[in-house]
Formats: structure tokens, C-alpha cells, sequence
């Protein structure tokens, strides 16, 4: 698996740190809103399983889980072919605190689609965080409050991220060589 790696973009000491320091971040605004709030996480399957995973972990809060399933770049695919829900959504959010989260920001179709599906579910406090987010104007033109690492417009793999499904368990955000796609 090392061989498809071009190089290493972000190492994993460099990951462990950002993640603490936005679990931080988002613990001192929670605090800020009602220390007593009770939060509903919700992941987008599969790329942020390991981000989420990590970032729970630094949060004391009382907290909740609710994934969702989406996909804009199914299997090979390299750029976005449109987001699509390939499930339910959580109900119960009228009043709630939600976090939506997710591995990377790209067109923002997903979150974008998402956001608007839960803001209609009527939650008092809605937000959203990524890991990473490209540098192009579209991503940036998507509302997103906890960003981890801004990074160039290129593919990359690995903490959660996949290409054709593969990579995910790759400790480091990495670029692949052009022959391994
Ligand atoms: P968007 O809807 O174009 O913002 O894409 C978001 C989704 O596409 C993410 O949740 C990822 O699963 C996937 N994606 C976008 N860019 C990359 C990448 O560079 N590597 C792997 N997956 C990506
Ligand atoms: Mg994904």
C-alpha cells in the first residue's frame, strides 16, 4: 500500500494536534451557548469515521450520534459527481444542538445538502466541521464554522479518506502516485 503513496501531506502527530485543538474550540463554544446542552454529532459515512472517532474523544460533553450516508465521488471517481443521500436522517432535532461533520470540503454539494435537510428539522444551534477544506472559492463559499486544515486543490487519501475505498486506514492525509488511480 505504501508503494501508491506519492507523499505524506499532513503526519499524524500534526492530525493529533489540529484535532485536539478544534475539539477544543468547539468545547469552549458548547460551553459558551448552555453548558448542560445535549449534542447531536452527525457524522457523514464513511470518510469521517476516524476524524470523529478522534475528535469525541477530547469533547466531555454528553453527547449523541447520529451518522448519515452520503456519496459525491462514488468508487473511482476523483471529483465530484453530485452529492446523493443514501439514507434516512435523523428526526429528532427540533431544539437540538447538532454538529455536522465531515472529512473534507470540496464543491460542498454534500454538505450543502445536508445542512439544508437538517436546518429544516428545526434545530436551535446547527453547525458544521471538516477536517479539511480546499483552497478554490467554491469550498470556501460553503458555510462551514470548524475547518482542521485548509489544503490545496489536489485528491488526497487516508484518515478516513478513500479512493475507490482503499486508503482509509492510512494514518496520514497522503497523495497518491498518478498510477495508483
Ligand atoms: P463535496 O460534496 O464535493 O464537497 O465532496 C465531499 C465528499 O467527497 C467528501 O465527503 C469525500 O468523501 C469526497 N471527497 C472530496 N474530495 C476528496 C479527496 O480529495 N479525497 C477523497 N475523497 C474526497
Ligand atoms: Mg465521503
Amino acid at each position: 500500500m505504501h508503494s501508491d503513496i506519492e507523499r505524506i501531506l499532513i503526519p499524524r502527530n500534526a492530525l493529533a494536534r489540529r484535532v485536539a485543538e478544534l475539539a477544543d474550540e468547539l468545547a469552549r463554544d458548547l460551553d459558551a451557548l448552555d453548558p448542560d446542552a445535549e449534542i447531536v454529532l452527525i457524522p457523514v459515512l464513511t470518510g469521517s469515521i476516524i476524524f470523529v472517532a478522534d475528535l469525541i474523544r477530547h469533547l466531555p460533553h454528553k453527547l449523541r450520534i447520529e451518522v448519515v450516508t452520503a456519496s459525491s465521488y462514488p468508487g473511482r471517481a476523483t471529483t465530484s459527481q453530485g452529492a446523493a443521500l443514501a439514507g434516512p436522517l435523523p428526526e429528532d432535532l427540533t431544539g437540538r444542538h447538532v454538529l455536522l461533520i465531515d472529512d473534507i470540503l470540496d464543491s460542498g454539494s454534500t454538505l450543502t445538502l445536508l445542512r439544508e435537510e437538517l436546518h429544516r428539522r428545526g434545530p436551535q444551534w446547527l453547525r458544521t466541521c471538516v477536517l479539511l477544506r480546499k483552497q478554490t472559492e467554491r469550498a470556501r463559499s460553503v458555510p462551514c464554522e470548524y475547518v482542521g486544515f485548509e489544503i490545496a486543490d489536489e485528491f488526497v487519501v487516508g484518515y478516513g479518506l478513500d479512493y475507490d475505498n482503499y486508503y482509509r486506514n492510512l494514518p496520514e492525509i497522503a497523495v497518491l502516485r498518478k498510477d495508483a488511480m
